[in-house]
């Protein structure tokens, strides 16, 4: 499986399905990608409406024949703007056959959600904007997570700290930091998080740049 960050909290995993995060491209001031060049996309996952989630991910379904999940009223949206789109709520789960989709919480302001993707045997879990909070210990309890995306830029999210001891309650063996040195407000670094995080690998990307899991 392979996992591409184009910055922010924008990840590209591409196994059976292509699957995309958060697609802020434009007005990301770090993406090295344009929405047009991204192809062949088969889902769009959405964890919440800010403007830094859900970017071009309306354009980006309608020239590939993307579905877009995402909450209910974000899929009412997106559907009215011409997108194909499967709605769903925190706490359930959306089996698309060789994707499953369960959605989790998020503590953040409006409506705010993580997702925790099964594909081709492997257990993702990207957390969208959140605080850290006690419920990760039981994702852990469930869920097997073989890599967590995780916002370490602090302010609007998880700092460093916080997003350390998320991966502590995750018990996850890898992580990929997000969310941080977008803009000058996101003060969260990486060599702070590589210091507190313990029994993990840290897996920091450059905008653009490659995982293989
Ligand atoms: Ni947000
Ligand atoms: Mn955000």
């Amino acid at each position: 499986m392979k996992i591409t960050w184009h910055g922010h909290s924008c990840v590209l995993v591409e196994g059976t399905k292509k699957i995309l995060f958060d697609p802020f491209l434009t007005g990301n001031p770090r993406a090295v990608i344009k929405p047009g060049d991204l192809r062949q996309i088969d889902y769009i996952f959405i964890t919440h409406e800010h403007h830094d989630h859900l970017g071009d991910a309306v354009e980006i379904a309608k020239a590939n024949g993307s579905c877009i999940v995402a909450l209910h009223e974000i899929a009412v949206s997106c559907l009215e703007q011409g997108a194909r789109t499967e709605g769903m709520n925190v706490g359930g789960t959306l089996d698309f056959g060789g994707v499953r989709v369960n959605m989790v919480m998020a503590v953040h302001s409006g409506a705010a959600t993580g997702m925790i993707i099964e594909m081709d045997g492997k257990t993702i879990y990207h957390a969208g904007d959140t605080a850290l909070f006690s419920d990760m210990g039981l994702y852990a309890g469930f869920f097997k997570i073989d890599l967590a995306f995780l916002p370490i830029g602090d302010r609007y999210t998880m700092g460093p700290k916080s997003a350390a001891k998320a991966v502590e309650l995750l018990k996850t063996p890898r992580v990929i930091p997000i969310h941080y040195g977008t803009f000058p407000l996101l003060t969260g670094k990486v060599e702070d998080f590589r210091k507190y995080v313990k029994n993990a690998e840290v897996i920091a990307l450059s905008p653009g740049e490659s995982f293989e899991l």
